[in-house]
C-alpha cells in the first residue's frame, strides 16, 4: 500500500501495518503495550479510505483499523536525534550548555538544555553547585538514576582508595585519554565529575572527542577505520573480587543508521588476548591502531581544563575520551556514572529526540 503524504509517497507494509493497529483490541492505551502478540502474516484489504489526518481500514476478517498518517510516516524511519557536533581541543568551550544551579535545583529548562549540550557536543556543565557529594548527587538525579557498579553509586577519586580499587585513576600519576568500563557489557553512557578538591599542583582533565578521532581516522584512511570498527579485542577488570570481561571493536557503529555510536578505548584494561581477527591480519590491525592512537594524542584534538569545586561536568562516556595530568598534592573528585537508556530516556522526554 502507498499513501501520498505531504507531497512524497509513502510505501507502508501491509503486515507491518495490521500489526500495528492501535484499536483497543489489538492495542492498551495506557500500557502503551501490544495486545495483539502474534504476527498476522495473511492480511488483505477491503477497503481503506483517507479523511483528513485519519486513514480508516477495513480487513479481509472485517477488522477495522484507524491510523493518523503522520504517525504512520514516523514510524518508517528511525529515531531523530540531535545532529552531532564533533570538536577538537578547546573550540567546544563556548559552545556547550553551562548551566547554574540554584540551591542544587535545576529547572525543567535548564535539564533540557544541559542534555541537549550532552547529546550534542557530548559534554555539558552545571556550575554553582555546594562543592559536596550530596549536592553532586542532587544534581545528577535531575538527570536521572545513578548507576551503581562495583565502585558504589557514587564515587570519589582521592589516592587514599588505591588499596580498594587498584586502578591508575587513584595516583597521582598521568592517566592517558581513555573510557571507563571497555570490560563492560553496558558501559556507563554518562559520567559526571566535580573537582572538590583541586590538586596543587597539575591533575587537570584531559577531554578527547572521540567521534572526531574516528571521524579523521575514516578520512585518512578507511582500512584503518574498517578494522577497528570490525576486529573485536577483548577488555578486563580484574580484582580480588570481581573479573569483567568484554570483547568489542574500539569503534561501533548503529546498526540502524550506520552512524558512531560508541568508542571503547583503554589501553590499561586491554586484556592480553590476541585480537580476534586473522594471524596475518594482526600487523595491518596494530597498524590501524597506532593510527588511531596518533590521533587521539595529537594536541590539536585535547580540550585541557581544571576541574573547580562548584562545577559538575558531564561527559558522554561512549564518545568522549578522558584522562588526567599527573599532580602534586591532594586531590578529591566525586562523581558518578549513569546510563545511556538514562541519558537516552530524558532526550526523549524533552523531545529532543523524537
Ligand atoms: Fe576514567
Ligand atoms: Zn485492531
Amino acid at each position: 500500500m502507498e499513501f501520498q503524504i505531504n507531497q512524497q509517497r509513502v510505501p507502508i507494509n501491509l503486515i507491518w501495518l495490521r500489526n500495528n493497529c492501535r484499536c483497543e483490541n489489538c492495542f492498551n492505551d495506557i500500557t502503551k503495550e501490544n495486545k495483539l502478540t502474534e504476527t498476522l502474516l495473511h492480511v488483505a484489504v477491503k477497503h481503506y479510505s483517507i479523511d483528513g489526518n485519519d486513514v480508516h481500514v477495513v480487513w479481509n476478517d472485517d477488522h477495522l483499523s484507524k491510523y493518523d498518517i503522520n504517525w504512520l510516516h514516523s514510524q518508517q524511519r528511525p529515531e531523530n536525534r540531535p545532529n552531532l557536533i564533533t570538536w577538537s581541543g578547546s573550540e567546544i568551550e563556548s559552545q556547550i550548555s553551562i548551566v547554574e544551579s540554584e540551591k542544587a535545583e535545576l529547572t525543567h529548562d535548564q535539564i533540557s538544555k544541559l542534555v541537549e549540550s550532552i547529546l550534542q557536543f557530548g559534554v555539558g556543565m552545571v556550575r554553582n553547585v555546594l562543592p559536596s557529594t550530596e549536592a553532586t548527587e542532587k544534581i545528577c538525579k535531575h538527570i536521572g538514576p545513578i548507576m551503581n557498579t562495583f565502585y558504589g553509586s557514587m564515587w570519589e577519586v582521592v589516592q587514599s582508595s588505591f588499596s580498594v580499587y587498584k586502578d591508575t585513576a587513584y595516583t597521582d600519576k598521568v592517566v592517558g585519554v581513555h573510557t571507563d568500563n571497555t570490560y563492560a557489557i553496558e558501559p556507563a553512557g554518562l559520567m559526571a565529575f566535580h573537582g572538590l578538591e583541586p590538586a596543587q599542583q597539575g591533575g587537570e582533565t584531559v577531554l578527547v572527542d572521540g567521534f572526531r578521532a574516528a571521524e579523521l581516522l575514516k578520512i585518512q584512511n578507511q582500512k584503518h577505520y574498517d578494522n577497528l570498527r570490525t576486529v573485536p579485542i577483548e577488555w578486563h577488570y580484574n580484582s580480588d573480587e570481581f573479573l569483567h570481561i568484554n570483547a568489542i571493536p574500539i569503534i561501533n557503529t548503529s546498526k540502524v543508521t550506520g552512524e558512531l555510536e560508541q568508542i571503547r578505548y583503554n589501553t590499561y584494561h586491554r586484556s592480553s588476548r590476541a585480537p580476534f581477527t586473522a594471524k596475518s591480519n594482526l600487523d595491518d590491525y596494530y597498524a590501524s591502531l597506532k593510527a588511531f592512537e596518533n590521533i587521539l594524542h595529537d594536541p590539536k584534538l585535547a580540550w585541557n581544563l581544571s576541574l573547580q569545586p562548584g562545577t559538575i561536568i558531564f561527559i558522554n562516556n561512549w564518545r568522549l575520551l578522558h584522562g588526567r595530568r599527573q599532580f602534586i598534592g591532594r586531590r578529591r573528585l566525586v562523581g558518578c556514572y549513569q546510563s545511556m537508556n538514562t541519558l537516552l530516556s530524558r532526550g526523549r522526554y524533552f523531545k529532543l529526540i523524537k
